[in-house]
């Protein structure tokens, strides 16, 4: 019996996967037990001719061709975006197909109602491409990691702002040169909104939450600040105290709940994260068993991303083989309880506008103080005579804190607050 799978959407990541079945031909068929075979790829109408022109695969344009074909096993949905890549997964599932997709925007949006689709049906719904792109976390989470209580995660999950990041940081770029060499290698989008936003990072954390904590929680409830305001000053005092900066999403569960955020950190430059540079991915995981693990690699690329892609498509194909009945992806599910702000506690870095007069930090000092923050370093940063740089390490204060203390200082008409970022580490 061959294994027949249907492509939807022949871009970027789909052309890779009949790359790694021809080339990794042998060890996929022992895999499985047997061969597979693309049967169709679903196209738009304006791109049919010029596909054949290039491919010998069987085109085709209307969805029905491929739901409708029985002899299709499997759908992998890799046209991306919501719709119609909504509708034709839908369609797949009810018609009693498995589906792989690397689609995260759809499944940190309407994920559930899919997954509930898909055990309605029978059927499997798999997406281990749809984080970190060829690092195989979803699986280790889901399979390897089951025995492990999960306290933290820390991802660097977006390939385009970790890239921005590492040439501020390494080169002394700005954002707006980073941006550009980003868009020009084709790392950013000529609307960069999702990567450089944290959007993309934060729907990332949603399906990480669902694997790591069984809690499902929604994309508007993850803290999001993007890279847009980070200055050559912040990045220059970063290397001057020891740390790097980088677009970090996290999610860490404390005992009144779960707590997701994707923010420009400080991370020392000793730790793990701090040497994941360039467009490279790493998931970052606490755990009361293992205590400390990485997972690192290409979170995107053609290759990487379709071979999470094919690992899905082999797992279903043994699942079938076997005659496992269908099971979710992730099994792990508990009551969603978000965590209260009082519980989550971090070191903070300020940047900020003060007048260039005598008195100031003194003044500062009484308004942390009102909030009970402590400083642990507090410096100027240069001058332009009229007002000066104040940069401010404090210690480990809540979120609570934090927007209180932001809103006093912005209520001081002489003082500007320029940035705060979390700081990692005790
Ligand atoms: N690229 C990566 O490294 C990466 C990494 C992780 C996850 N992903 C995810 O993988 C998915 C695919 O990404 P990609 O980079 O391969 O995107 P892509 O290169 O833009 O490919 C998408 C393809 O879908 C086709 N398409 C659009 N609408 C269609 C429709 N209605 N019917 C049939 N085909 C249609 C497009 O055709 P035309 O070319 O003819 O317009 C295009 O070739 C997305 O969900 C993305 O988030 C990508």
């Amino acid at each position: 019996m061959t294994l027949n799978i249907a492509l939807l959407g022949f871009g970027t990541v789909a052309q890779g996967v009949p790359f790694l079945l021809n080339e990794n031909k042998e060890k996929i068929e022992q895999a499985i037990g047997t061969n597979v075979e693309i049967s169709k790829i679903l196209v738009l109408e304006s791109s049919k001719e010029r596909l054949e022109k290039q491919f010998d695969h069987n085109f085709v344009t209307k969805i029905e061709d491929v739901v409708d074909d029985t002899e299709i096993d499997i759908v992998i949905e890799l046209i991306g975006r919501i719709e119609p890549a909504k509708t034709y997964i839908t369609k797949a599932l009810k018609s009693g197909k498995h589906v792989v997709t690397a689609n995260k925007d759809l499944l940190a949006t309407h994920g559930q109602e899919l997954i509930s689709i898909a055990q309605a049906n029978n059927v499997s719904l798999y997406y281990e491409a749809a984080v970190a792109g060829g690092i195989p976390i979803l699986r280790t989470l889901a399979n390897s990691l089951n025995s492990d209580k999960i306290t933290k995660v820390l991802g660097i999950v977006n390939g385009t702002s970790n890239f921005m990041m590492t040439k501020m940081v390494d080169e002394g770029w700005s954002y707006e040169e980073a941006l550009k060499t980003a868009q020009e290698l084709g790392f950013a989008e000529s609307d960069p909104t999702n990567d450089v936003d944290g959007i993309d990072a934060a729907y990332k954390m949603v399906i990480l939450s669902q694997f790591a904590f069984g809690m499902n929680i929604n994309v508007d409830q993850v803290s999001k600040t993007g890279i847009r305001n980070i200055s050559p000053e912040d990045v220059e005092m970063a290397a001057k105290l020891g740390y790097v900066i980088k677009l970090v999403g996290s999610i860490e569960e404390v005992e009144s709940g779960l707590f997701a955020q994707v923010s420009p950190v400080f991370i020392p430059k000793g730790h793990a994260l701090a040497s994941v540079n360039n467009e490279m991915n790493a998931v970052y995981v606490e755990s009361i068993g293992i205590g400390e693990s990485m997972y690192y690699g290409p979170g995107a690329g053609q290759r990487p991303t379709a071979t999470s892609v094919v690992a899905d498509i082999i797992n279903i194909g043994k699942e079938i083989q076997v005659e496992i009945p269908a099971h979710p992806f992730n099994q792990f599910k508990r009551e969603t309880v978000l965590a209260n702000p009082d519980d989550i506690k971090s070191k903070y870095y300020f940047a900020l506008e003060v007048p260039d007069k005598n008195g100031q930090i003194l003044k500062l000092s009484e308004i942390y103080n009102d909030t009970e923050i402590s400083f642990a370093q507090v410096f100027q940063q240069g001058s332009n005579g009229s007002t000066a740089r104040v940069v401010i390490i404090t210690h480990e204060m809540t979120q609570k804190q934090l927007h209180e203390v932001t809103e006093k200082i912005e209520n001081v008409p002489e003082f500007k607050l320029l940035n705060s970022f979390k700081v990692l580490g005790a």
